[in-house]
């Protein structure tokens, strides 16, 4: 048989597909938390953004993917408008905090860490987003550079960026919703959230890649995450464009 139609991803979406007689979700999940706190992490509050004046299309325009950076930090105000891009709170309604970026059912699935190496004001380090109180949670301080470079097959950029962006999911938010279908609509959210981060780079004339190549084993381990109930999935570098 071809390998495409043998292969796994296909028969994913096999699996995962709705139709008029089969369209409720087919397992029970549980659900977990809408949040995840790191309650003992020291916190620091980030500024609240002010909104610079960008057209829209003049970014979607200019967007390329940039890999090589200049040495130079990231000041803590780009950071905190790059933050909000991604998932800044943005209405609530009950319990839900409405960001940015949409989400499916709005049980936003994906969880945000930062791997800094140069930001004014930041010590070098592993962070939390605390999206609730738009803040970080400080999780490992120290030189992360070669390690997170190590887990992302080498690729260079991850050490000369000045912050790397790394997304998790927590898969049975949304699954225990939408069942396995669930995890398609985990991918998409988490893709929505690294568009808004190109696009509001590029419009604060910052340079940034996406990285989908990574041990994923490797990266659970630099985040201290299970890799099962929380999964990395995507990342991407940030920095002044060389
Ligand atoms: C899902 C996804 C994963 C990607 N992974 C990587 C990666 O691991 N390393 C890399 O250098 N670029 C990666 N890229 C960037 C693509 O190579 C890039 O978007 C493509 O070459 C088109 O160029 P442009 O972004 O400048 O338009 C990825 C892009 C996407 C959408």
């Amino acid at each position: 048989m071809p390998h495409y139609l043998s292969s796994q991803g296909l028969q994913f979406l096999k699996e995962t597909a709705l139709s008029r007689t089969q369209w409720r979700p087919r397992e029970v999940i549980t659900p977990a938390p809408m949040f995840k706190e790191y309650a003992e992490a020291p916190k620091i509050a980030l500024p609240r953004p002010t909104f610079p004046a960008v057209d829209l299309f003049e970014a979607l325009i200019r967007r390329r993917s940039v890999r090589n950076y200049r040495k130079e930090p990231l000041n803590i105000e780009d950071l905190a408008l790059l933050l909000f891009a991604t998932q800044g709170v943005t209405a609530r309604a009950g319990g839900y905090l409405l960001r940015t970026a949409p989400s499916a059912g709005a049980l936003y699935p994906i969880e945000t860490y930062l791997c800094v190496h140069q930001v004014d004001g930041l010590p070098c380090g592993l962070y939390h987003f605390a999206v609730g109180r738009f803040s970080l949670e400080e999780l490992r301080l120290g030189p992360l550079a070669s390690e997170l470079t190590a887990a992302c097959l080498g690729q260079s950029m991850c050490a000369k960026a000045a912050v790397v962006f790394i997304w998790t999911a927590i898969p049975r938010r949304t699954m225990s919703k939408y069942g396995s279908r669930g995890m398609r609509y985990v991918f998409m959210d988490v893709a929505h959230i690294c568009q808004n981060l190109l696009l509001a780079a590029t419009a604060l004339g910052l340079g940034a890649c996406p990285i989908g190549a990574f041990f994923d084993d490797e990266l659970a381990a630099f985040l201290e995450v299970d890799g099962q109930e929380e999964c990395p999935l995507y990342l991407a570098t940030v920095g002044w464009p060389a």
